[in-house]
């Protein structure tokens, strides 16, 4: 069976984003492959949390990845940081890695804009990182968003570096995957771009939104003043809407408004009325879920120890052919 491998950064709460880019997926992946799920929490120590609000959001993040659907008995579900041969590999891989291409990175660059005051070492090499959580399992698909691919070309490079400098053909090398032929990207309520928790307050609709909350967030998001002309092609606020409405209603439902909105008949109240209902029809289960596995510590504690048991298995497995290749051998 062919091994996947994906993590989520602890940074706060999943939204609507984060499950129809990634979370719905491998919840989708469990039957065909071995998965490996986790917390990348070492990955989340580049912004600096606060210790009592990470240990909360690590829980926060294992809870969820329960309530969407990931069978800790089927999939390997650990935390990052119970693996510490991730570390080691990652140590032999920045070996590989040129500052020159990290620098090159988009989402290094982002950083370097959005906190100029942090731009540590950890950022820089957080392509590193990630590549050592794919390849310590020797995966070969990584079920992510899109703002992940070039993650995982670097994977791609590191992996294929380290076969040709040691003459190995070890690593193999991995693939962003998903079920749909498209990555998707999930807008969010703003009008413009995704759904992200820090385009700002209001833009992303989080799992364990209230159903009060929901609603509210909905009847912001940005409109225009409505379509002019039959058949118009849509403005990138309202598209928005419709691919939101696409995901979590009926297929009738979004015909409904489509005709609506292309014979200018269109309330987007009432659009935003039913997004907001279906939303939270779709939500609310999570929702209910996530409180439980929150509260539930001896459950959360028997299925990480479980988890953290199997993945050390294979983790060190890897980095001891790993040792092996690169001349680090025992007298
Ligand atoms: N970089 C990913 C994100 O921000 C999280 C991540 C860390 C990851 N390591 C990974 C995803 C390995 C897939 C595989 O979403």
């Amino acid at each position: 069976m062919e091994t996947v491998v994906s993590g989520i950064r602890p940074t706060g709460n999943l939204h609507l984003g984060n499950y129809f880019g990634m979370v719905k997926n491998s919840v989708e992946m469990q039957r065909n492959f071995h998965c490996y799920f986790f917390v990348a929490d070492y990955h989340s120590l580049t912004t600096h949390p606060h210790p009592a609000d990470l240990h909360n959001t690590v829980r926060h993040v294992v809870s969820e990845y329960l309530a969407c659907g990931i069978d800790p008995e089927k999939s390997v579900l650990y935390i990052q940081s119970d693996i510490p041969e991730t570390t080691e590999l990652y140590t032999f891989l920045n070996m590989l890695a040129y500052v020159g291409e990290l620098e090159r990175s988009t989402s290094f660059k982002e950083k370097v804009r959005s906190q100029p005051d942090n731009v540590n070492a950890g950022l820089l090499t957080y392509p590193v990182l990630m590549a050592a959580d794919i390849l310590i399992h020797k995966a070969i698909k990584v079920p992510v968003g899109k703002d992940q691919t070039q993650h995982l070309e670097f994977t791609r490079n590191f992996a294929q570096r380290f076969n040709n400098l040691y003459g190995v053909d070890y690593f193999p090398l991995p693939q962003a995957f998903n079920f749909s032929t498209e990555l998707v990207k999930v807008p969010g309520l703003d009008g413009a771009g995704k759904m992200g928790k820090s385009e700002g307050e209001g833009n992303a609709i989080f799992l364990t939104d209230k159903p009060e909350v929901i609603r509210k967030k909905v009847m912001r998001a940005v409109t225009d003043s409505g379509p002019t002309e039959p058949n118009q092609q849509k403005p990138e606020p309202i598209q928005n809407l419709f691919t939101l409405m696409n995901l979590v209603s009926a297929p009738e439902t979004v015909q409904h408004f489509d005709e609506a909105y292309n014979n200018c008949t269109i309330r987007y109240g009432d659009m935003k009325k039913q997004l907001a209902e279906d939303m939270i029809t779709f939500t609310h289960p999570i929702r209910e879920k996530v409180i439980t596995y929150y509260h539930d510590t001896e459950f959360l504690h028997k299925v990480l120890s479980m988890g953290e048991e199997k993945a050390r298995a294979s983790a060190a497995k890897t980095v001891k052919e790993v040792r092996e290749i690169i001349g680090i051998r025992k007298f």
